[in-house]
């Protein structure tokens, strides 16, 4: 079948069974199409908790779509492919977290979203990159351990008068920007405005103009007056900013900056999801119930 055909098929199913499409900005273009939703991590965890729909199909990874059905338990939340999953989210493990926690008893633990259900009911409060400052300032222990993006914590750690433990945990993706990529992109264009994701290196980000999230990367480049910007996230951002904005250009950090995890779900798998209801997340009750405290905790933060 041709694309056309698959998205009319997957409208005509979507409005049958009264199912959204919700995908993060890392996904395919012709993914964020079809979508009802297109969001960055924390932008699709509300949208899917405010939607009135009966099924989610979650075009992103799998602690996404958890996410979502953890805070959304009423709702049938589909991932059209079970192993499109984030490698940092396994980089934390409930055993190693227990043991840190015992070795630190007065820290609390932020975690970020990109984790597991179960490490996450481990955990005292949710964050994602749009608001790990803003979550980490609410609490009231003047330590905190934070999982597993140690790019992330440090970053925070800039903001903040806490004592921060840092996870081993990062993003392959983001990691893989270097500051020499950087340096010669600003030689090249010595105009350009550099916003880059927390999930990058440390020597990266001290180069950054802006240290944004997704959406906030995407709100940055249209309000600023600068006209060339340097894009430190996954390339698709680099993509939709060209397609928004013709007038300004958008140089990619690296041509290497590849989320190949998001690429799995392809309307192929969407309309597979719509049409078997596959596949569903399982998650343990008591995990679901304790993960859920954190998550919404943090939802309470950022206003739902
Ligand atoms: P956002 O919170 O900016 O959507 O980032 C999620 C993510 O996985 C970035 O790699
Ligand atoms: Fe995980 Fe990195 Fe992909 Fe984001 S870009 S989902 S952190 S692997």
């Amino acid at each position: 079948m041709e694309n056309q055909e698959i998205a009319e098929e997957i409208n005509k199913i979507k409005e049958e069974k009264n199912a959204i499409i919700i995908s993060h900005f890392y996904t395919r273009r012709e993914v964020q199409d079809v979508s009802d939703f297109v969001a960055d991590s924390l932008s699709l965890c509300k949208a899917a908790l405010n939607s009135k729909a009966e099924i989610i199909v979650f075009a992103g990874v799998h602690f996404m779509a958890e996410s979502a059905s953890i805070i959304s338990p009423e709702k049938l939340v589909l991932l059209p492919v079970p192993d499109a999953v984030c490698p940092m989210a396994d980089m934390v493990t409930v055993e190693s977290l227990r043991c840190l926690k015992e070795k630190n008893p007065d820290a609390a633990v932020v975690c970020y979203v990109n984790s597991s259900a179960a490490v996450k009911a481990e955990s005292d409060i949710c964050c994602t990159s749009a608001n790990a400052i803003n979550v980490v300032n609410s609490i009231e222990n003047q330590e905190i351990i934070f999982i597993p993006d140690k790019n992330l914590g440090r970053f925070v750690s800039l903001h903040t008068t806490k004592k921060i433990h840092f996870w081993p945990g990062f993003c392959h993706v983001h990691d893989s920007i270097s500051d020499e990529n950087i340096h010669k992109l600003k030689k090249m264009h010595p105009d350009v405005e550099f916003l880059a994701h927390p999930e990058c290196r440390p020597e990266v980000l001290s180069l950054a103009d802006n240290i944004l999230s997704t959406s906030g990367i995407i709100n940055e480049a249209g309000k600023s007056s600068s006209k060339e910007f340097i894009i430190g996230t996954e390339t698709e951002i680099v993509q939709n900013l060209k397609r928004k904005y013709p007038d300004k250009k958008f140089y990619p950090a690296s041509e290497k900056v590849l989320c190949y995890n998001m690429k799995k779900i392809t309307l192929e798998s969407i309309l597979n999801s719509l049409q078997n209801m596959e596949y569903e997340l399982h998650i343990p009750g008591y995990i679901r119930m304790k993960a859920k405290k954190a998550l919404d905790r943090m939802l309470e933060i950022s206003g739902n």
